[in-house]
């Protein structure tokens, strides 16, 4: 197994190991876990990808998250992100999952907003335009460390509000369905994570992040604007060129990223997983319900 960085900061490609390697052999999943902590982001190139075996891939990490009311694979393990409509066809810029398309182009890291947030997400690329449509990731462990002393000390333990509803309304008040509402109550979480594996601090920041309960309004999103600015500086990005076959597996605890648009009349097609956060995985450090 090759690892080999692939930005400064943070990002690696996986070589010499496919992802039922890992699922079968215990020492290749150990190289592999180490390598997460580490690098935050893995890059798999030319993966035989099925929808099982990304799941097998994904559930090797902890327990996989079933997904959320209103999205397409509901209640599955497998969340679609997609801009192709039931019929088979491409959707009308208009339609609700072109602004759902479009509110995942906004920086974020998944499932904040949940009751219980994610370790880690991998997208599986299955049906990629011919341009566009790259996914952008920031680390956001190299950003904790390129705040100020003054500014770590007064931002580690600050308790920031997480919804669903706030990343969505930034798109359009309409897009979010009566059962989201109900089912997503905003959630409190610390502005950092801390990753008990290595000692490492992040920042824990989303579009998803929208209040801080210990300030006025227009500051706390002032607040979360700058940090997350601080955080997406053009040097401190790897951008990822999707091909077919390829995996990627990001931290959310130290990471954000954003989808690039594509022209929306062509198709895209990539299936999630998203790996639920347990104690082993410092979630201790980010909950402040
Ligand atoms: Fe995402």
């Amino acid at each position: 197994m090759e690892i080999t960085p692939l930005h400064d900061e943070f990002a690696a490609q996986v070589s010499g190991c496919s992802l039922l390697d890992v699922v079968c052999d215990a020492a290749a999943y150990r190289q592999v876990r180490e390598a997460f902590e580490t690098h935050s982001v893995l890059v798999f190139r030319d993966q035989s990808i099925t929808d099982e075996v990304q799941a097998l891939f994904s559930r090797a990490f902890g327990p996989l998250e079933l997904t959320k009311v209103g999205s397409v694979g509901a209640g599955t393990v497998y969340a679609h992100i997609t801009n192709i409509g039931p019929d088979g066809q491409t959707v009308a810029p208009d339609d609700r999952l072109a602004k759902v398309v479009a509110a995942n182009q906004l920086w974020h890291t998944d499932s904040s907003f949940k009751r219980l947030p994610a370790l880690a997400s991998m997208l599986g690329a299955r049906i990629m335009p011919a341009s566009g449509g790259e996914t952008q990731f920031v680390s956001t462990r190299a950003a904790w460390r390129r705040l100020s002393d003054a500014d770590r000390l007064a931002l580690g333990d600050l308790v920031v509000e997480h919804s669903y509803a706030y990343s969505r309304e930034r798109i359009d008040t309409t897009i979010l369905t009566a059962a989201e509402r109900e089912q997503l109550p905003a959630v409190r979480r610390r502005l950092t994570w801390l990753n008990p594996v290595n000692g490492e601090r992040s920042l824990y920041l989303a579009s998803h992040a929208g209040a801080v309960p210990s300030l006025p309004r227009e500051q706390a999103r002032a607040l979360l604007a700058g940090l997350t600015d601080h955080a997406t500086v053009p040097t401190s990005v790897y951008r990822h060129f999707w091909r077919q076959g390829d995996a990627v597996l990001w931290d959310n605890r130290a990471t954000m990223h954003r989808g690039i648009p594509w022209p929306i009349v062509e198709p895209r097609h990539s299936i999630r997983t998203t790996i639920s956060a347990t104690a082993a995985d410092g979630l201790a450090s980010v909950l402040a319900d």
